[in-house]
């Protein structure tokens, strides 16, 4: 008789300290091998997503996309290729040609403005002074998004962010050919709330937009109210309803359009594009 079948051995304990740790360690590897292969194998999905969803946004503004979902012709990639992509340079206020982009080393279609922010080499801090819309940094260059008649201009759309209350709210303004009648407003990113601030992506707010008037005497008018618009007040053409219960947000609605179709923003460009 050997030793082991007098003393037999007592059954491995499965539920061992040493067990549990390895077990755990085996299957948050497992996981996080998992989730990052999705995250890496999704990305140019999601890069894609996101792009079909800024142009989509850009196509709203101009007021094209609800026209294409009404014939059901919702080819935003399409759609999209009739806009011509400039870049343009907020210091020396002007359109540059393809050729000065692509000096710049910049290809508009691609450019990404909200990087460019990050970079010192491509942008530059705003004082208090000018900082209306707290977005600190602003990238020298911008694109804008061109929508031609034959020879004429008929939309321009402009990228346009600053701060609400919670967020910064990245968008685009449209104006018509007359580079004063807005054509839409949209915005598709920001952080406020469901229902109070986000009401911005509410269709019928945006409705009220289009058809109001930007400038006059060459001076930005158009006011963001607290509150709804007296359809008979004498400044009907260039007031927009605030949004209810969301008086911060518009106030930050209202520093952007300030600051962006102003002096400092594509004020003067416009007025380029105009003659
Ligand atoms: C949970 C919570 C979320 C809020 N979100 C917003 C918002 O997204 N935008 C905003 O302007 N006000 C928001 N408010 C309300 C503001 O704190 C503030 O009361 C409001 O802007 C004042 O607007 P009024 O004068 O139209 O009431 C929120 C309030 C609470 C309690």
């Amino acid at each position: 008789m050997s030793d082991n079948d007098q003393n037999p051995q007592p059954p491995a304990n499965k539920d061992s300290m040493k067990n549990i740790i390895v077990v755990s360690l085996l299957v948050c590897l497992v996981c996080s091998i998992v989730v990052s292969s999705a995250a890496v194998i999704l990305k140019p999905q999601r890069l894609a997503n996101k792009e079909l969803d800024r142009n989509k946004n850009i196509l709203e503004a101009a007021g094209l996309y609800e026209k294409a979902t009404a014939t059901g012709d919702e080819d935003i990639p399409g759609l999209f290729e009739n806009f011509e992509i400039r870049l343009v340079d907020l210091e020396e206020k002007r359109v540059l040609s393809v050729l000065e982009a692509s000096d710049l080393g910049i290809d508009p279609t691609t450019y990404d403005q909200r990087k460019a922010a990050k970079n010192p080499a491509l942008s530059k801090v705003l004082s208090s002074a000018e900082d209306i819309p707290s977005i600190s940094r602003r990238a020298r260059y911008s694109t804008i998004y061109i929508l031609r008649d034959g020879q004429n201009v008929d939309k321009v759309v402009l990228p346009v962010h600053g701060y609400g209350l919670w967020s910064t709210l990245y968008g685009f303004i449209a104006l018509d050919g007359d580079m004063s009648t807005v054509s839409g407003i949209t915005f598709y990113e920001h952080g406020e709330t469901a229902g109070l601030g986000g009401e911005v992506d509410n269709p019928s707010w945006k409705a009220v937009w289009a058809g109001k008037t930007m400038y006059e005497g060459g001076e930005v008018v158009l006011k963001v109210l607290k509150g709804a618009v007296n359809p008979n007040a004498a400044g009907v053409r260039y007031q927009v309803d605030g949004l209810s219960g969301a008086t911060l947000t518009s106030r930050g609605i209202q520093n952007i359009v300030t600051y962006w179709m102003g002096d400092q923003g594509f004020g003067p460009i416009l007025k380029e594009i105009q003659g």
